[in-house]
């Protein structure tokens, strides 16, 4: 503890959150994940969400897309299963059977058509389950007042970059200021927040705020975040709770690129390093 409810993660932390896998386990323990991502040419983004969610660990990953995304979606991530949606370039409906699900995840890539707002405003009218939302998922939510008063309470984990924050919250003056709308977002919405950066911030409804001590500047390259929204809806999925998935998520995301230094460094870092090096990231942890 740094002040008062101010933390960081440590390796330490980190360790004692990951849960090693039960010798009789099956995929059905591990969760079901949906992955609400992707749209015409940003099917990239729903891939490497995908992808990096089975790395993550989850037991189960169907992912719902726009039609243009099926072959992209079959082809680059065998494990996962698919879902067309009417539409062909923009997501605009929900799995018929979406309570089957043990997290949602959405955002990366899904652009901002009024046919997939529609389709956001009717998952966070009726989803059950915890959602990780994240990119255009939080650009719909913060362009309405209406949706914002529909986050449901305890369930939802957003993962904004500062400027999808500053959608959210409004005009940020400083980082101290920056500090102060993270605490007051999470408790008067009772989510949390990854606000992420080169030191991501994790703020939880009871007004604590976690910093992340992994990470470089080699992830500073696009399809990073949608790696993150990846792995923390995984967690989630795998009964972390909210606030343990966030910790863990953001740690071992950085981690893992703090591992590829070694083999790729900064320069040449891509999103599909940080995926490749979460095996390495979470042999590192157990
Ligand atoms: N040091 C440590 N970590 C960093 C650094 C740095 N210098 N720079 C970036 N990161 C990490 C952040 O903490 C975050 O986890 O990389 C990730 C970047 O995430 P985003 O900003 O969401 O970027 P990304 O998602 O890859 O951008 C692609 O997604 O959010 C949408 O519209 C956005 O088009 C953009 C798209
Ligand atoms: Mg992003």
């Amino acid at each position: 503890e740094v002040e008062t409810g101010l933390y960081f993660i440590t390796q330490q932390d980190a360790q004692h959150l990951v849960k090693p896998r039960k010798k009789f386990s099956h995929k059905g323990l591990y969760g079901h994940a949906l992955l609400l991502c992707g749209g015409f040419g940003k099917m990239g983004a729903a891939v490497l969400a995908a992808r990096a969610c089975l790395r993550g660990g989850v037991g189960l990953l169907t992912i719902q897309a726009p039609q243009v995304g099926y072959t992209v979606l079959q082809t680059a991530v065998p494990e996962a299963m698919t879902l067309t949606d009417k539409n062909r370039k923009h997501l605009s409906e929900l799995p018929n059977e979406i309570t089957k699900f043990d997290v949602i995840g959405t955002g990366p890539g899904l652009g901002t058509e009024r046919v997939t707002k529609t389709a956001i405003g009717q998952l966070l009218a009726t989803a059950q389950q915890p959602l990780v939302i994240d990119a255009d998922a939080i650009n719909i939510i913060a362009g309405s007042e209406k949706l914002k008063a529909q986050l449901p309470k305890n369930k939802v984990i957003l993962t904004p970059h500062p400027k999808e924050f500053e959608r959210l919250v409004g005009k940020v003056k400083n980082d101290y200021d920056r500090l102060q709308h993270l605490r007051e977002f999470c408790a008067e919405y009772q989510c949390y927040v990854t606000l992420k950066g080169s030191h991501t911030a994790i703020g939880t409804p009871e007004g604590k705020v976690y910093f992340n001590t992994t990470g470089n500047s080699g992830m500073a390259t696009g399809g990073t975040g949608d790696v993150l929204t990846g792995i923390i809806t995984a967690l989630v999925g795998q009964q972390y709770t909210l606030e343990e998935a966030c910790l863990l998520g953001v740690y071992v995301h950085g981690l893992s690129a703090d591992l590829a230094l070694h083999t790729v460094g900064a320069i040449s870092m891509t999103a599909s390093d940080v995926i490749d090096h979460l095996p390495k990231a979470f042999l590192h942890l157990s």
